[in-house]
């Protein structure tokens, strides 16, 4: 079986990989939902996967705005989140929420832990071996309950979700910076104007981090006094392993 439609917004590449694993063989069509996104509805058996970053404990407003073009008819949905090693906080209940009102019925949901994309030395090399074969797990699990049931389940999370992140910088662009337009190309939200890709656009800027992973000349940074500061905060509360959280 191979008709899970999985739709992913992973500007770093974390969620990727927690989606491939979940998924496997039965992974049908890819939605990329750092690109836009064209209307569909899915048919009653079709399941869905979704896979959302979590930022400031909420999930990125743009990548809401394009789930919300896939609608589906009872068809039952997989809600996935997966965070840096702090909290989740609202953004499973909020996924499972956007695809309730959808038409989709969430029949599992989980909460996996990768590399901080801001932060990097927080959670270092997760998701790792146990989180990946923790996910095939989950993976197989659903398709075995698919056979039987298509129940919903209860997630944690606030229903008056926290308030959406304020991101306080854009990334700067150094004199390394070619020119070449990667990041323009590449950016989730536009923010990056291809005539002049050493300007970003912080009305558009999520800070998803993705401009800054991929320059090939690692011409895009945080300012590193930010940089420091966050992670410093980040250590005091994030350092402790946190473990993945199924919902089945
Ligand atoms: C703007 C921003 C906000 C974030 N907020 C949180 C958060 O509230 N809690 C947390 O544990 N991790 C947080 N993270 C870390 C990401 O959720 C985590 O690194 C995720 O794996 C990124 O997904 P990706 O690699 O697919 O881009 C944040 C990352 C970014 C870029």
């Amino acid at each position: 079986m191979n008709n899970w439609v999985t739709a992913v917004f992973s500007p770093t590449g974390g969620c990727s990989k927690i989606a491939a694993a979940i998924a496997g063989a039965r992974m049908g069509a890819r939605v990329d939902l750092t690109a836009p996104v064209t209307a569909r509805h899915l048919a009653p058996g079709t399941p869905l996967l979704v896979v959302m970053p979590v930022y400031g404990g909420r999930l990125p407003a743009i990548a809401v705005q394009r789930l919300r073009e896939i609608r589906g008819n009872d068809s039952p949905a997989i809600a996935v989140v997966v965070y840096g090693n702090r909290a989740y906080d609202d953004a499973l209940l909020e996924l499972r929420d956007v695809l309730t009102a959808n038409g989709f019925k969430v029949v599992a949901a989980a909460a996996f832990i990768a590399e901080h994309s801001i932060a990097r030395s927080i959670a270092p090399g997760r998701p790792d071996a146990t989180d990946m074969e923790l996910a095939v797990e989950f993976g197989a699990a659903v398709e075995a309950k698919l056979q039987v049931c298509t129940d919903t389940v209860a997630v944690p999370g606030n229903p008056e979700y926290r308030p959406l992140p304020q991101m306080p910088v854009t990334p700067h662009v150094t004199e390394a910076c070619g020119g070449c337009g990667m990041c323009a190309l590449k950016c989730p939200t536009g923010a990056i104007p291809s005539t002049n890709p050493r300007t970003t656009d912080a009305g558009k800027c999520i800070l998803c981090m993705r401009c800054i992973a991929i320059c090939p000349r690692q011409a895009r940074i945080l300012p590193p006094p930010v940089l420091a500061g966050f992670t410093a905060r980040l250590n005091a509360i994030a350092a402790e392993p946190r473990q993945p959280e199924l919902y089945l």
